[in-house]
């Protein structure tokens, strides 16, 4: 017996929907019988300058893992997402951009408008010298220049790499090193929540540890005060009046890569993810019109940030390869007040709204009254991502925002993925608050059990969760390290991906991801190594060792919970835990911050050395009745110590 019924579509959703159960059983058989087949079909939605003939060549096998869809195609991504509609929707609204601040100006942006922007911006980037595989780092704000900025790239074929405007110099530095840019693109400053960043003295910051050669595209978004520098700097939006409004699209061959996007990993620096033109277009398409159940006309809008891959797929590509009104909102859901979104969701008759778990729980906190009021008549689909989302939090999006009219799409995926994988179709899938329940088309989902790796073919199972064949939004290879690829995907389970989390399988067969196996925190939605918070803690001159786990926490999903052994000599005392917080904020970035700080005389270790994370990860719970094995442990008194000055009670 689950705890709550599932909650399946009306009749008269699913016969509205791209698909019903019995579609999404066949297509889904379909799919998985014969992919190559299925793909080349779904292969033709986007448009090919010269059409491919292969479809799929992948191989899983250690040593030689290669992803390879459509190879032999030529396309452009910009010409899909903005060119191919002209003839058909040249004065439809591409984008709504709506403003931090609610009395500011909305943008419609129609698909003309867009064709123009981005084919300035793409001269733009010419005159700078940006050519065919360069990359361009792109550390922007939501605002509409984001997108031009994206766009272009894809348009010269130049491979862009967002950096979150809420990352920090360092991360900023790390990222365009790594990736060898040639060129930021920034803004002044970005208000958010009614308060502004510094982007531009940010990148001037992160610039002075990159090579003097990369320059630095302004755009001036505020208009506030900012140092320039001569001969480096260009201000974009001034050059985009003086450039031809044209520029011809630039044929790409479907496995150049189209973006690099920086995630944490388990170990390590994080780790830039390298998507497809191809393959990745044609499955941010195809997902987005099946899991949002997207119809020519809708207005469509996901309330992520283009810094996270969510944006990426499901603000940017997906919804303009489908020739969608996409809104790009600047502000965040709590300011002016938590009413924000539904008077957004109200002002532009939303049909499709996608958020993250962590959003809703804060809207939840805030109470109903922010939501009443508004006309929320215009929403038919709601969707999350991102983590878990506890059954509280699924009935009150579906009862407060959906008035239980909206099936809800729980999306599971990941930066790695390049779009939806385990996720309902509203008018095919009953759902079940908490489960991701069944993976799209093409998607095999492998349980496995984590120790020995066998494959648990019961339905009903827990284990770690695995993908058995490859998908075309697979992402390709890790920047300039396809070993580390190769290691951290496909080295642990042979002849599978692995996800990295866990997975429960019931007995209708939906999958229930239960979280990270490995250390990666996710924090709101955002994907952090323990390894880089507890990187950037040693780096602190105070600090000797650090050790930085997850625990439960009521609104953020996870609490970061580092524990901090100071220098010898070195007091620990409250104004040094601000100076630490203080410290990661700059060195990564405000979401990396620790909630909980406790200061740890010792570790527990083993007697080689290692530190016993899970006994951690229990004390930081507050779970610490139950240890379980600590025999071999070096010191087992510092375990007693920890309890005892545990934070989290
Ligand atoms: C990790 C990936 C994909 C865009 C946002 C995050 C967790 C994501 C769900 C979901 C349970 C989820 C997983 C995954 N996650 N969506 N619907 N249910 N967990 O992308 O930063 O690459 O993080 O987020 O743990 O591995 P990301």
């Amino acid at each position: 017996m689950t705890m709550h019924e599932p909650h399946a579509p009306s009749a008269e959703t699913a016969a509205k929907s791209h698909a019903d159960k019995a579609t999404y059983e066949a297509m889904y058989r379909a799919s998985t019988q014969d992919p190559a087949a299925f793909w080349a079909k779904e292969g033709k939605r986007i448009d090919w300058i010269e059409p491919f003939t292969k479809v799929k060549d992948a191989s899983f096998d250690l040593g030689n893992v290669s992803i390879k869809w459509f190879e032999d195609g030529v396309l452009n991504v910009c010409a899909n997402c903005v060119d191919r509609h002209l003839a058909t929707r040249a004065d439809q609204t591409a984008i709504i951009w709506e403003p931090d601040d609610p009395e500011g100006e909305t943008q419609h942006i129609s698909y003309a408008e867009l064709h123009e922007k981005v084919c300035r911006f793409a001269n733009v980037l010419l005159s700078q010298g940006v050519m065919r595989g360069d990359r361009v780092v792109i550390y922007l704000p939501m605002i509409p220049e984001a997108a031009y900025a994206m766009l272009a790239c894809a348009r010269i074929g130049a491979i862009h790499s967002v950096v979150f405007a809420g990352f920090s110099p360092d991360a900023l530095a790390n990222r365009i090193n790594d990736s060898e840019a040639k060129l930021v693109i920034t803004a002044d400053t970005a208000p958010r929540g009614g308060k502004r960043t510094a982007l531009k003295s940010n990148t001037d910051a992160a610039l002075l540890h990159c090579s003097d050669k990369v320059r630095c595209l302004v755009v001036k978004h505020t208009g506030d005060q900012i140092t320039w520098i001569d001969g480096r700097d260009v201000d974009v939006k001034a050059m985009m009046e003086t450039v031809a409004p044209d520029c011809p699209v630039r044929p790409m061959k479907a496995e150049d890569p189209l973006f690099i996007l920086y995630t944490s990993g388990s170990t390590g620096k994080p780790k830039g993810v390298v998507h497809s033109s191809g393959g990745y277009l044609v499955y941010a398409s195809m997902t987005h019109q099946y899991v949002f159940d997207y119809h020519d006309g809708d207005i469509y809008w996901c309330a992520a940030d283009v810094g996270w891959v969510t944006g990426h797929s499901y603000i940017l590509y997906g919804p303009l390869a489908n020739g969608a009104t996409t809104l790009m909102f600047e502000g965040v859901p709590t300011w002016p007040d938590a009413s924000r979104l539904w008077q957004i969701v109200e002002k532009h008759k939303v049909n499709q709204f996608y958020t993250a778990p962590t959003a809703i729980r804060a809207l939840m906190g805030k109470g109903e009254s922010f939501v009443e009021g508004h006309d929320l008549s215009s929403l038919r689909v709601l969707g999350t991502v991102g983590e878990p989302i506890n059954p509280e939090a699924w009935e009150w999006y579906d009862r407060v925002i959906g008035k239980h009219r909206c099936p809800i799409s729980d999306t599971w995926w990941q930066t790695e993925t390049g779009g939806h994988m385990i996720t309902p179709l509203p008018g095919a899938t009953a759902t079940k608050p908490g489960s991701a329940t069944l993976p799209f088309f093409g998607v095999v989902p492998a349980i496995l059990e984590p120790e020995k790796g066998t494959l648990l073919e019961e339905t009903v199972t827990e284990g770690v969760l695995c993908i058995a064949e490859s998908w075309p939004g697979q992402m390709r290879t890790i920047w300039g390290d396809h070993q580390r690829f190769e290691e951290t995907y496909f080295q642990q389970y042979k002849g599978y991906y692995f996800s990295g989390d866990g997975c429960r399988r019931d007995e209708d067969g939906y999958y229930w991801i239960t979280g990270r196996v490995d250390d990666v925190l996710n924090v709101s939605g955002h994907r952090l190594g323990t390894a880089e918070v507890e990187s950037a803690l040693v780096a602190h001159p105070d600090v000797a060792e650090a050790a930085v786990v997850g625990y439960p926490h009521e609104v953020k999903g996870q609490g970061i919970y580092a524990y901090v052994t100071v220098m010898n000599g070195v007091e620990a005392t409250d104004a040094l835990r601000k100076d630490l917080e203080a410290w990661v904020r700059k060195e990564i970035g405000p979401i990396a911050k620790p909630d909980l700080i406790q200061w740890a005389p010792g570790l527990p270790k083993t007697r080689s050395g290692k530190i016993m994370r899970r006994i951690l990860r229990k004390i930081a719970e507050n779970d610490y009745g139950s240890l379980g094995d600590t025999s071999t442990l070096a010191e087992p008194e510092v375990v007693e110590s920890l309890i005892e000055n545990r934070m989290n009670r």
